[in-house]
């Protein structure tokens, strides 16, 4: 499959190399051609893996990650062109933080909306799905933690696009758990801010959430 990632930063790299890793041919996506991040990654990656413009990424992937600053996602998008996303699945790794007074974030957008839902109604013709939010970008790819594999929360409104995203969450190491359409973006979203409070007050990194059933 051909994967259009927008984002150069950690969870761009992170979620790039693990498409590379599993044989898929991945662009990254930045503002400006010949961004020094996209460039070092790609070559890094070797033949699979290509750099470019948020528009070029979007146009190359069959499947596109939106891995941006949550706050600046709409104007990523518009770079991207909502049009070269039309009919694809997009998943939405971003939380919309606001770092402006320090810690812990802020969400910028909450209560009844959510950055899922932006970025869908945002992206009227494609099929968007809430997904690697609620994990750092340490674990996205196969984690290999004491309890087992992780689970992770999809969210969306299109069921063929979310079984299609399970089933890379499934190869990425994680079991899934489907909460409902992409508004459930406004419960998902803060759960970050809970992994990142746990992560900096244990001084831990690589943890990521699980349900304990019987
Ligand atoms: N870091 C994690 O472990 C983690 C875990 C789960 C979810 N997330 C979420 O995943 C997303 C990506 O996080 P990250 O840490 O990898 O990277 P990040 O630093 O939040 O975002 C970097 C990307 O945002 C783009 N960007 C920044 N300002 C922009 C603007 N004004 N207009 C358009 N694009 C802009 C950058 O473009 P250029 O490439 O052109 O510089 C770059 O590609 C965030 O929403 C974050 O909340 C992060």
């Amino acid at each position: 499959m051909k994967i259009g990632v927008l984002g150069t930063g950690d969870v761009g790299k992170a979620l790039g190399k693990a498409f590379v890793t599993l044989g898929h041919e991945v662009k990254m996506g930045a503002r400006e051609a010949g961004n020094e991040k996209a460039a070092a990654w790609a070559k890094e990656m070797g033949p699979k893996a290509s750099a470019g413009t948020f528009a070029d990424a979007a146009a190359f992937g069959d499947l596109v990650v939106l891995a941006t600053l949550g706050v600046a996602n709409e104007s990523a998008l518009a770079a991207a062109g909502p049009d070269r996303l039309r009919g694809k699945i997009v998943i939405d790794t971003t939380n919309p933080l606001d770092f402006s007074g320090g810690m812990p974030p802020k969400l910028a957008v909450s209560g009844n909306d959510s950055g899922g839902e932006r970025v869908q109604r945002q992206l009227p013709g494609a099929k968007v799905v809430k997904a690697f939010n609620t994990v750092g970008n340490a674990s996205m790819f196969r984690p290999d933690l004491p309890g087992g594999p992780p689970d992770m929360f999809i969210a969306g409104d299109d069921a063929e696009a979310k079984k299609t995203v399970g089933g890379v969450v499934k190869d990425f190491g994680f079991n899934v758990i489907d909460v409902g359409g992409i508004e459930a973006s406004r419960y998902l979203e803060p759960m970050c801010i809970v992994w990142v409070l746990s992560a900096v007050g244990g001084n831990h990194w690589s943890q990521a959430f699980k349900l304990l059933r019987k």
